[in-house]
């Protein structure tokens, strides 16, 4: 089966990632699933953004955590790419969006010891409000088991860069290997979550491999590709 085209970031590599217009655009170009991070903002709102500051996707500066959605909400996300200028996402639009289209999502959670798991109780919140196919994912292994103790039923991605446990921890339903330790960890992948699997010899290994969930930044060359063989 060919894997999943999950959109990460949102179409971002043509568009500046995590913006509205980035997810309609990787909606349009058939991605099957939209992945983003999200942070929390002084006033404890969720919002999609990678970095802990503002300053490489803004012309702000300053931690996120340190602004409030109204400080973000002045700032403009989109022209640092040189694209139109464009409004913060939050999460709540970002879900609604995938709503309204019925696309899945795959949502990941950055510095749980800092927020000290805040930002795992906001997102279950949140969760908890919309209908959606989704997955929650963290690096961080303290973060995965917090958020699958407050929301059971959502399906977790434990994000791997280094090493791939030989048996995943009950809390984690997914491996997430990055694809450079899918391509040194012969025989694995069936299944997984693998990430940001941006070239041609990298899309084909995860074919081989059974990878389920393939998140790219091309949504579309990755569709095209897959569908060329
Ligand atoms: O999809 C997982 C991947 O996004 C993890 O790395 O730094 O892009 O959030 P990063
Ligand atoms: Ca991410």
């Amino acid at each position: 089966m060919s894997p999943e085209v999950v959109a990460h970031r949102g179409a971002s590599a043509a568009l500046p990632e995590h913006t509205l217009a980035a997810y309609e655009l990787a909606i349009a170009e058939g991605a099957d699933a939209l992945e983003c991070d999200v942070r929390l903002t002084r006033d404890e709102q969720l919002v999609c953004v990678h970095d802990r500051t503002v300053s490489r996707t803004s012309d702000g500066r300053g931690a996120v955590g340190a602004l409030t959605l109204a400080e973000l909400r002045a700032l403009d996300f989109g022209s640092w790419h040189g694209g139109d200028p464009a409004p913060v996402l939050t999460f709540a639009e970002l879900a609604g969006l995938a709503a309204d289209h019925g696309t899945p999502l795959f949502v990941e959670t950055k510095h749980p010891v800092r927020t000290g798991g805040l930002v795992e109780t906001r997102l279950a919140q949140e969760l908890a409000r919309h209908s959606l196919d989704v997955h929650m994912m963290s690096f961080s292994a303290l973060a995965v088991r917090r958020f699958k103790a407050l929301a059971p039923a959502v399906p977790t991605v434990w994000l791997l860069d280094r090493l791939w446990p030989q048996r995943l921890p009950e809390w984690a339903d997914l491996p997430g290997p990055g694809v450079s330790l899918l391509r040194r960890s012969p025989g694995r992948g069936r299944g997984a979550y693998c990430w940001t699997v941006d070239t041609a010899p990298d899309i084909d290994l995860c074919r081989e491999r059974g990878v389920r969930h393939l998140a790219t930044n091309h949504p579309a060359r990755t569709r095209k590709i897959l569908a060329a063989d």
